[in-house]
């Protein structure tokens, strides 16, 4: 990787604070002084900007737009992953807190952080994932208090946390939930006899897609993460 896009994503850095970090001397590679923002570095370089080495421990937060086609999982032998498309954020190991299906799109948040993710994805925290779906048939009112009162899917011991469905057509919904047992979603559309055929997360939390590109990530603010 280039070393200003390597500050850039291993710092608080932009990629133009980092460039004016490089060409001021204040970045040494390896105990030298290097002013070249665009010198690769090797995994086993190290880097040090005013006189502080750059911390490996650094931790992580994405948010990406998922795609359908794409997989929520870190590697895969022939199936693009969501971490395919993460241009340099190889210094820590990645991975999904809460995943979606192949064919689902929309908000996937990605970290190094294994503390953080817990509290979004365990329960507990109950933090809000909301939902954009359509479905195969007319959405119900009765599927209103169905869900509120919580689904006993099938193989499952307990039945699902209230969830928040708001109808917005015919065969459209918003739906809030604050658990993500495997395909929560259209089990529980497949529990009333219908199917989802369209399944969007617009957003997790606090953080929400915005106007982030379609298979474009960017990094959490400080206050999207304190949010969990
Ligand atoms: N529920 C589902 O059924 N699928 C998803 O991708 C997410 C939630």
């Amino acid at each position: 990787m280039r070393l200003d896009k390597y500050l850039a994503t291993h710092s608080d850095a932009s990629r133009t604070l980092a460039k004016m970090a490089i060409k001021s001397g204040r970045v040494e590679v390896n105990g030298e002084v290097v002013k070249d923002q665009g010198r690769k570095l090797k995994a086993e370089d190290k880097v040090w900007v005013n006189g502080r080495e750059l911390a490996e421990s650094s931790e992580v937060y994405l948010v990406m737009n998922k795609q359908a086609g794409i997989i929520c999982a870190t590697q895969d032998e022939e199936q693009d992953t969501v971490l395919d498309f993460l241009d340099g954020y190889t210094h820590r190991e990645l991975h999904i807190a809460g995943r979606l299906d192949k064919d689902t799109t929309g908000l996937v948040l990605i970290t190094s952080d294994g503390q953080w993710s817990h509290r979004v994805t365990s329960p507990n925290y109950k933090c809000e994932k909301i939902y954009l779906l359509e479905t195969i048939l007319p959405i119900q009112e009765t599927y209103v208090t169905e869900f509120t009162n919580g689904i006993l899917l099938r193989d499952e011991v307990k039945p699902t946390k209230p969830a928040k469905l708001e109808i917005t057509g015919e065969n459209t919904a918003r739906l809030t939930l604050t658990e993500g047992k495997y395909h929560q979603v259209k089990r529980m559309f497949g529990a009333m006899g219908n199917r989802v055929t369209k399944l969007h997360r617009e957003s997790v939390g606090g953080v929400s897609l915005g106007d982030l590109a379609k298979a474009g990530f960017r990094e959490l603010t400080e206050e999207e993460v304190k949010s969990f």
